[in-house]
């Protein structure tokens, strides 16, 4: 077969993209001179990112690095019975169960993640010893259960009264059980963080789709889908509707757009045409990426209006930005 330019660029191997070579033809990045490192810096998604980040920046500004600082910002918003969407207090799945869902990844490349988890108030530390501490990736539902009580985690009930009450009221209105296609109900936290020494590291925790089937898993606690860090380019996480992302494989997809030379809110625009393009349904649904270079820049884009993103650096106080969308 006579290969074209075309074709021979797709043939090329992925690590040339760092040059910006690999590109797709309708989306050609700019010519890449390097843009001077802005650090520490965090971001992450929603307006529970705001106390999340100040946790994290804490950990950051006393010289902690970007997996400690993650994960100490999430286990925030996990805490909080306010947020309804992680941790404790959090919609229950359809049968009145508080199933959990987190992933970790930090700039050795290595990732932890637990999912369908009952009972654990800091599923993002179970996370973090999923990687640190057993040969794996992912364990799911009792078995992470297990591991947590081996570690010397508390099980616990992590419903409130509101979210019993809120539960009963759901089964009266919605007899037929069916899922709902909400824009706003996945309020995920997901945070990235890039320290002082420039290394990256992201953190993704929620309860998931609210009043979703029991033993549903979303796009968080799958990494290249709700997370994906790779220390030579960025990161980037994923908040919406889970299956949509998880189509797109979403966030490998954002760091891999980073990788060709597209700065974070490029990449995370094209990302989300690659959830339109496999999502028919896609007007229906939100999903959102938030992301962030090895340069310390930061950017974000989603399908409808109403996301927004807690984002701190040196030149930022902790403030909410609201990403452009699609819709
Ligand atoms: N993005 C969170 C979920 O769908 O579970």
């Amino acid at each position: 077969m006579k290969k074209t330019r075309r074709t021979f660029l797709g043939l090329l191997p992925l690590s040339l993209g760092t040059a910006g070579l690999l590109t797709r033809c309708t989306d050609e990045p700019a010519a890449a001179t390097p843009p001077p490192v802005k650090k520490p810096v965090v971001i992450s998604t929603w307006q529970h990112g705001q106390a999340a980040n100040a946790a994290a920046w804490e950990v950051l500004n006393r010289g902690g690095n970007a997996l400690d600082a993650v994960e100490a910002g999430v286990r925030v918003t996990e805490a909080d019975p306010k947020v309804r969407t992680v941790g404790r207090g959090a919609y229950p799945d359809r049968n009145g169960i508080i199933t959990l869902d987190a992933s970790i990844m930090g700039p050795s490349g290595d990732c932890g993640s637990v999912a369908a988890v009952e009972g654990i108030l800091h599923p993002i530390s179970l996370a973090r010893i999923v990687m640190e501490r057993t040969p794996h990736v992912m364990i799911v539902g009792q078995g992470a259960q297990d591991l947590a009580v081996a570690e010397g985690m508390e099980v616990t009930d992590l419903s409130t009264e509101k979210s019993k009450q809120d539960y009963e009221k759901w089964k009266v209105e919605n007899p037929g059980y069916l899922p709902p296609i909400n824009v706003e109900n996945h309020d995920t936290i997901g945070l990235l963080a890039l320290d002082e020494n420039g290394d990256l590291a992201g953190a993704c925790t929620t309860s998931g789709a609210a009043y979703k089937f029991h033993g549903r898993v979303g796009d968080s606690p799958i990494i290249g889908a709700g997370l994906y860090v790779d220390n030579a380019v960025g990161a980037a996480t994923a908040t919406g509707w889970g299956e949509a992302v998880i189509r797109a494989c979403g966030c490998f997809l954002v760091v891999e757009f980073m990788r060709q030379g597209h700065p974070p809110e490029d990449a995370c625009r094209l990302a989300c045409e690659r959830v339109i393009e496999k999502n028919p349904d896609w007007r229906d649904i939100q999903v959102g990426f938030i992301a962030l270079d090895k340069y310390g820049r930061t950017g974000a884009y989603c399908i409808q209006p109403g996301f927004d993103y807690a984002l701190q650096d040196q030149d930022t106080p902790n403030t909410m930005h609201k990403p452009p969308s699609r819709i």
